[in-house]
């Protein structure tokens, strides 16, 4: 599986020990190693005696580059490589896929073999991905083992539902690795936007001719998404309001999908009463044809001429009614005079900041050359980004914006 940009830029660097017990799962925790280590980060792997009945050690020794750690008790090749440093060491410990009995160990703090003393010993975050039976997931035993770890601060990813090794169906199988890897992703990345709820918008409005035609623009949706899926990685609440088809939703996010630009202009004015910024990088179609047919108009000879009308300025009509303290950045795609253009719409739509961004080479692209205008006449030429890149730097922007004490908060104190 390709590791997905926003995902791997949390977990290269990152130092991961992957303890893997012993279950039918236990195959995957091969893929998933992969994954992390395709990702950018040193996995350290930790096998119970029973995942070593499942899958050799030496996969998981070719895969991550490094020794595959079982017996407690071995001589340690380096000496300062103990069960105490591994877990000191580690960004992370990721327990998957985890078995009804080393949760209850690690629930009861037993330290009975290399896996469950690392755990002890740690002091990095703790995820667990439990696999097992329905049955034995169900059971109070282990049910309440999971809540004493979750009281605890242990991050649990919840098993699936699904076909189970029994034949039977039911929940128990392991999470979906990019579940997994989002999960990690979100505990490696800084909490800056905690507490905070982020509305984005993305995609190209689809404005209705009949009910199978619509008019629509070249706007893929993917710099939304990749502002959605950081946001919610650096702790937000995000709401994306998106026109957007072909896109997997970031796990976490409120989806809000709309059509056209009425139903995204009625979703924005919504959304933004509770909300501390507004992100607005759709390509809103400014026209929308005048009269939509309720049947599909068929074919003929002569020519057709659609009438197009005036669709609301979503941006605009936030400006009315604006929340105080809401931050709102947009986006001017344009052809030509780019600064100028984009200075103009800044000033219009009364931004905190717009992105210029040269059109068409940033419609479906992965890197994008975009400009910064700032409300206080700053310009700043951004070298070129992917747009995972760019949601980061403009999430940075708006972390810093919302730390600055609010103009009217300023005004009260002194009164
Ligand atoms: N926008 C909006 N409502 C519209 C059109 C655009 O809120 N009906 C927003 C876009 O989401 C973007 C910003 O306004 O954040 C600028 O969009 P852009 O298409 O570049 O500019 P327009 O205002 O449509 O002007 P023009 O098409 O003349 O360039």
């Amino acid at each position: 599986m390709r590791v997905a940009e926003a995902i791997a830029m949390r977990l290269s660097g990152a130092h991961i020990v992957l303890g893997v017990t012993g279950s039918i799962a236990t195959y995957k925790a091969v893929g998933l190693a992969s994954a992390l280590v395709q990702a950018g980060a040193t996995v350290d792997v930790i096998m119970t005696e029973a995942a070593t009945r499942m899958v050799q050690p030496l996969s998981f020794q070719a895969i991550t580059h490094r020794p595959v750690h079982v017996d407690m008790f071995a001589p340690w090749a380096e000496t300062e490589i103990g069960h105490v440093t591994l877990g000191q060491q580690a960004d992370l410990l990721l327990v998957a896929p985890a078995t009804a009995n080393t949760i209850a160990k690690l629930a009861l703090g037993l330290a009975d073999n290399l896996l469950t003393t690392t755990a002890l010993a740690a002091r990095c975050p703790l995820v667990v991905a439990p696999a097992m039976e329905t049955a034995m997931w169900h059971h109070q035993a282990t049910q309440g083992h999971v809540a004493t770890l979750m009281r605890r601060g242990v991050t649990i990813i919840e098993p699936e539902a699904g076909h189970l090794a029994s034949g039977a169906r039911g929940v128990g199988r392991l999470a979906d690795e990019g579940r997994i890897l989002a999960t990690l992703a979100r505990l490696l990345a800084p909490q800056d936007l905690a507490g905070r709820h982020i509305v984005v918008t993305a995609g190209g409005t689809r404005e209705a001719i009949d009910p199978v035609r619509f008019v629509s623009n070249a706007s893929s949706g993917r710099m939304g998404y990749a502002l959605a899926e950081a946001a919610v990685q650096r702790g937000a609440r995000v709401t994306l309001i998106s026109s957007v088809t072909g896109l997997p939703t970031p796990l976490g996010v409120d989806l809000v999908p709309v059509e056209s630009a009425r139903e995204m202009h009625d979703a924005v004015l919504q959304a933004i009463r509770a909300a501390d910024a507004l992100l607005m990088a759709a390509a809103v179609a400014d026209y929308r044809p005048a009269d939509v047919a309720s049947q599909k108009r068929k074919k003929g000879n002569e020519a057709w001429t659609l009438r197009l009308v005036p669709n609301p300025d979503i941006l605009e009509a936030v400006k009315g009614e604006k929340p105080s303290g809401l931050m709102v950045i947009g986006w001017a795609a344009e052809t030509h005079d780019i600064i100028e253009n984009a200075r103009s719409k800044l000033e219009r739509k009364d931004l905190d900041i717009i992105v210029a961004n040269p059109v068409p080479q940033t419609f479906g692209s992965d890197r994008v050359q975009a400009t910064l205008l700032f409300r206080d006449g700053t310009i700043v030429p951004l070298e070129p980004l992917s747009k995972v890149a760019l949601a980061n730097r403009l999430l940075d922007l708006v972390v810093e914006h919302l730390r600055r004490p609010r103009r009217g908060a300023e005004n009260q104190s002194q009164t």
